[in-house]
């Protein structure tokens, strides 16, 4: 009876491991297969055609996890009311919001986006290129808490105006404070929170909305290409940074 729960057992983790990894590559091959639908119906150099040709593909082919489009409206409003010269996105996925940014900034902007996973990065920088944003994107691969403290080495970026979180979520909180003890934010700069109800940043939206330091603001949506509800939180800093220098 040993031998048979054992044999049970490993049987279990051997179809929990084959799931996982059939998982993993279905997630991966979803990037693909929306950089196909952007190279087949977006029109080169045009921004708002691969918008439009990913918004159409994930509501009707497959869901992914872009802002999308309501969020997207949301985001372009908040974009164009701040008009930042320096912008950080984090979490690039595919692109999609990268795309949506630099599309209404004039070139000069400085627009550093962060990604982890190298397969969405290659995605990224061909849905870039082909919206024609290549030289107004600098995409950097890599996880967020090792890349922040390197900003001002890496880009002499002293500050930003404008910084998007949407990676993942429990790296909200302990972003928002680096970006802080870094010195990366300062008076007047905006920062916008994505899933803040799905799947939810509470520990973040706590941070953000007892501290006197900043105003914030919940903007309602829903999650992208669904009726589910979620929303943005943005965040604004009322008082000078604390210009503690790089860390
Ligand atoms: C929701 S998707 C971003 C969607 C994208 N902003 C858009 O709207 O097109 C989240 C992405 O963040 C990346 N990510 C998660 N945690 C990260 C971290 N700590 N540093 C860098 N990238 C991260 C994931 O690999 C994933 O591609």
């Amino acid at each position: 009876i040993l031998v048979l729960v054992l044999v049970l057992i490993l049987v279990l983790v051997w179809v929990l491991v084959l799931l996982l990894v059939l998982l993993l590559l279905l997630v991966l091959v979803l990037s693909s297969r929306l950089l196909q639908a952007v190279c087949i119906n977006a029109v080169r150099g045009n921004p708002d055609s691969v918008i439009a040709a990913i918004d159409h593909f994930c509501q009707n082919q497959e869901w992914a996890m872009n802002v999308g489009d309501e969020k997207g409206a949301i985001l372009d409003s908040v974009v164009m009311e701040t008009s930042p010269s320096t912008v950080l996105e984090l979490g690039t996925y595919c692109g999609y919001s990268a795309v949506r940014i630099m599309r209404l900034l004039p070139p000069a902007t400085r627009f550093i986006t962060l990604e982890m996973n190298p397969d969405y990065a290659a995605v990224a920088r061909q849905v870039i290129q082909h919206a024609g944003l290549q030289d107004k994107v600098c995409l950097v691969e890599g996880k967020s808490a090792d890349l922040i403290p390197k900003m001002a080495d890496m880009f002499g970026i002293r500050t930003f105006d404008f910084v998007f979180f949407d990676h993942w979520k429990d790296c909200y909180l302990p972003d928002i404070r680096l970006l802080e003890d870094c010195g990366l934010l300062d008076q007047g700069s905006v920062v916008l929170a994505d899933n803040v109800l799905c799947p939810g940043a509470p520990e973040y939206l706590d941070y953000v909305r007892s501290s006197l330091r900043f105003s914030s603001r919940f903007y309602r949506s829903h999650l992208e290409y669904t009726r589910v509800l979620d929303g943005l939180e943005s965040r604004t800093q009322t008082g000078p940074g604390s210009h503690c220098g790089r860390i």
